[in-house]
């Protein structure tokens, strides 16, 4: 069975969980390939796999409610109707911001990719001393944004931002994939 790992990652965080999960299905005997999303084409997918995947796993986070890339999962779900599709979305919300995290997914996805893909959110971490400038740049307009709220209103992952502003933060560990990793492997 062919699987296509596509790790959209730009600081790091959902490619770890890439990596993760490329090892856990090569470990269950899985023909394991994994992409980046920059200049990713179908065409180059197939070469690289000799054949269509029998499933699409996507890992990348999550830019002011965009998946980075999100386009390479969509041609690759257009392309490969018969794929099973997985999503990962990672990012700095909590996963039990459940509401948030499926209006990013809908909002990425059209409806006939939303509707086949099983999907899934972990924490990634920030950055702080990695980022390009337009992201220090964008950030800092959502700092501006939290601070703004009154802190009797701030969700606690919003503080919890707020606190550990301008250090790095890393929440990447293999239990966060645990659910996603279950469907797969059972
Ligand atoms: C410019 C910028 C915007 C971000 N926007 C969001 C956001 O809207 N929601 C969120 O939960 N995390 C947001 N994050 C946090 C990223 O999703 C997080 O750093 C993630 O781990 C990035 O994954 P990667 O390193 O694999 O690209 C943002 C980070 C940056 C640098």
């Amino acid at each position: 069975m062919k699987a296509l790992i596509l790790n959209a990652s730009i600081y790091g965080h959902s490619g770890r969980y890439a990596e993760m999960i490329a090892s856990a299905l090569t470990d269950a005997g899985w023909d394991v390939h994994t992409l980046t999303t920059k200049g990713f084409t179908v065409e180059t997918a197939t070469t690289t796999l000799g054949g269509e995947p029998d499933l699409v796993v996507y890992a990348g986070g999550n830019y002011a409610g965009k998946l980075h890339d999100i386009k390479a999962f969509v041609n690759a779900a257009h392309a490969f109707t018969n794929a099973r599709l997985v999503l990962l979305s990672v990012a700095w919300a909590d996963p039990s911001r459940t509401e948030d995290v499926d209006k990013v997914h809908r909002a990425n996805l059209p409806s006939d990719v939303y509707e086949r893909t099983e999907r899934f959110h972990a924490r990634g971490g920030l950055a702080h001393s990695k980022v390009s400038f337009a992201h220090k740049a964008a950030l800092t307009g959502v700092h501006a944004f939290m601070k703004a709220t009154p802190a009797s209103k701030r969700h606690a992952n919003d503080q919890e931002m707020l606190d550990t502003w301008g250090t790095d933060t890393d929440f990447v560990k293999r239990d966060n994939i645990e659910p996603l990793l279950k469907a797969l492997l059972g």
